[in-house]
C-alpha cells in the first residue's frame, strides 16, 4: 500500500506545516531550531571528509549549508514539487545568482518589459555589461515572445502574474517554446505562490521566489529560493556558496514559521482580493482594475488554466491619476504604505515607491507601468473592514 504520509501524497496545506522539518529537528525539539553556528566540527578527519565530499549528510560551513536553512529549502521544494532547492539572502539574490549561473558572455536571454523592477534593472544595467544580450518583449504579446525565443536564446525568464500590473503569461506555451530553442526556462512564482501555481508542473525548469513576500507572509524576514532539477540547482548552489548570498538561519526560521500558515493565508487572500477587485471595478472613482481573477482581465482564460487561485495582489488606477493616488493613500487606516507585499497586513503603494522605485519615471513609462497605479496587497483582515476603509479613503479621490 502506498505510504499516505510520503510528501508526494500530502496536500499543500499539510506540506506547509510538516514539510522538510524532520531532518533538522534535534534533541526532541518539535520546531526547527535556529542553528547559529558558522561552522560544524568533526573529531575525525575521515568523517569530516565524507561530509565535505557529500558522501554523508551533514554540514561544513553555514555559507554553504545550515540545518535551519536546509529545512526551509526542503519545505519550499516539496510545495513546488521539485527534486532540489537552494536558498538566498533575498529574492534578488536568488534571481541574480540563477541568471549569472546560467548565462555566459555572448548569450541571449528573452524576457518581458514589465518584470519586477529589480529584475528589470538586472536586465537593463548589469547583464549587458557582461555582453549578455537581453530581449524584452511586450508582456501580453505571446506571439512576439515566441518569435523572440525562436531566434535562439540560452534563458527564457518569465514572471506571472507580474508586479505590479498583474499581467499573466502562458507558462506552458512559453516553456515549450523555450525548450524548442534549447533554452532553460525560469519562472518567478512570487505573486502566485506554490499554493496557487506550480510553474515546474507547467513546464518551467526552475522556479524562483522572493520568500520575503507571501512565503514568509509576515514582512519580518528577507529571503529567496530557487527550485528545480538537481543538476541545475547544484550549479546555482555552487555559484551562491562561492559568491556568498546565503540565507541567514534566523530569517530561515521566521520563513519556516510563516509558511506553516501559508495555505490558510493564501486561501483567505485569494478570496478577499477577488471580492475587492470585483467591487472596485464598479467604483465611480476607479478607471481600471488589474486582477487575473476578473473576467475582464485580458488573460483570464490563461490564468484559469494555470492557477488554482488568483493571488492576494491586485492593482487599480484612479480616474484622478497620480494626484488622486497621493490624496487617497494617506486616508487608508488599514493598510501599511510600504514597498512590500504578501504580508498578513494589507500593504499599498504606487510603483514609483514600491516595485519600480529603482527606475526613473521614463523607464516606468517604457515598461508600461502607469504612475497613477495603486498596488493593493490584501492581508488577512476581515474583508468588510478592508472594504469600508477603502470606500472611505476613495471619497477623497
Ligand atoms: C515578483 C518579485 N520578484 C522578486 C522580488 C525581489 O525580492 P526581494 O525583495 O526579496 O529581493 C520582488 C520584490 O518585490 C518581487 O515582487
Amino acid at each position: 500500500m502506498p505510504d499516505p504520509t510520503s510528501p508526494k501524497n500530502l496536500s499543500a496545506a499539510t506540506l506547509s506545516v510538516w514539510g522538510g522539518e524532520e531532518e533538522s529537528l534535534m534533541q526532541g525539539a518539535t520546531q526547527v531550531p535556529v542553528v547559529y553556528s558558522a561552522a560544524f566540527g568533526y573529531p575525525y578527519v575521515d568523517a569530516w571528509l565524507e561530509v565535505a565530499l557529500g558522501r554523508r549528510p551533514g554540514h561544513i560551513y553555514s555559507r554553504n549549508t545550515n540545518p535551519t536553512v536546509r529545512a526551509f529549502e526542503t519545505k519550499v521544494r516539496l510545495l513546488e514539487g521539485a527534486p532540489a532547492a537552494t536558498s538566498f539572502a533575498s529574492g534578488m539574490a536568488a534571481i541574480s545568482d540563477t541568471l549569472f549561473t546560467l548565462l555566459s558572455p555572448g548569450d541571449r536571454i528573452v524576457s518581458v518589459k514589465d518584470t519586477y523592477g529589480g529584475t528589470n534593472k538586472l536586465f537593463q544595467e548589469f547583464l549587458p555589461r557582461f555582453n549578455i544580450r537581453v530581449d524584452l518583449c511586450d508582456t501580453t504579446d505571446h506571439d512576439e515572445i515566441e518569435a523572440a525565443i525562436a531566434r535562439g536564446c540560452r534563458v527564457v525568464y518569465l514572471e506571472s502574474p507580474t508586479n505590479p500590473t498583474l499581467k499573466v503569461m502562458d507558462i506552458s506555451r512559453l516553456a515549450a517554446a523555450g525548450h524548442r530553442a534549447g533554452a532553460t526556462v525560469v519562472a518567478d512564482n512570487t505573486f502566485a505562490t506554490p499554493i496557487n501555481q506550480n510553474p515546474l508542473a507547467l513546464g518551467a525548469d526552475l522556479v524562483v521566489h522572493s520568500a520575503t513576500k507571501f512565503l514568509g507572509g509576515h514582512a519580518d524576514a528577507l529571503g529567496g529560493v530557487v527550485c528545480g532539477d538537481a543538476e541545475r540547482v547544484q550549479r546555482i548552489y555552487h555559484f551562491r556558496e562561492i559568491t556568498g548570498a546565503a540565507l541567514d538561519p534566523m530569517a530561515a526560521f521566521l520563513l519556516i514559521r510563516g509558511m506553516k500558515t501559508l495555505h490558510l493565508r493564501i486561501q483567505q487572500q485569494n478570496e478577499s482580493a477577488l471580492s475587492i477587485a470585483r467591487w472596485l471595478e464598479g467604483h465611480p472613482a476607479v478607471a481600471a482594475v488589474f486582477y487575473p481573477g476578473l473576467e475582464s482581465h485580458p488573460h483570464h482564460d490563461i490564468a484559469r488554466r494555470q492557477m488554482r487561485g488568483y493571488g492576494g495582489v491586485l492593482s487599480f488606477m484612479l480616474k484622478g491619476g497620480f494626484e488622486a493616488v497621493k490624496r487617497v493613500l494617506p486616508e487608508l487606516r488599514l493598510a501599511r504604505r510600504a514597498a512590500n507585499l504578501g504580508s498578513v497586513e494589507t500593504v499599498v503603494g504606487p510603483p514609483a515607491t514600491t516595485s519600480h522605485v529603482e527606475c526613473s519615471a521614463a523607464e516606468r513609462e517604457a515598461m508600461g507601468i502607469p504612475e497613477g497605479l495603486i498596488r493593493y496587497s490584501v492581508g488577512i483582515e476581515d474583508i468588510r473592514d478592508l472594504m469600508a476603509d477603502l470606500s472611505r479613503a476613495l471619497e477623497s479621490a
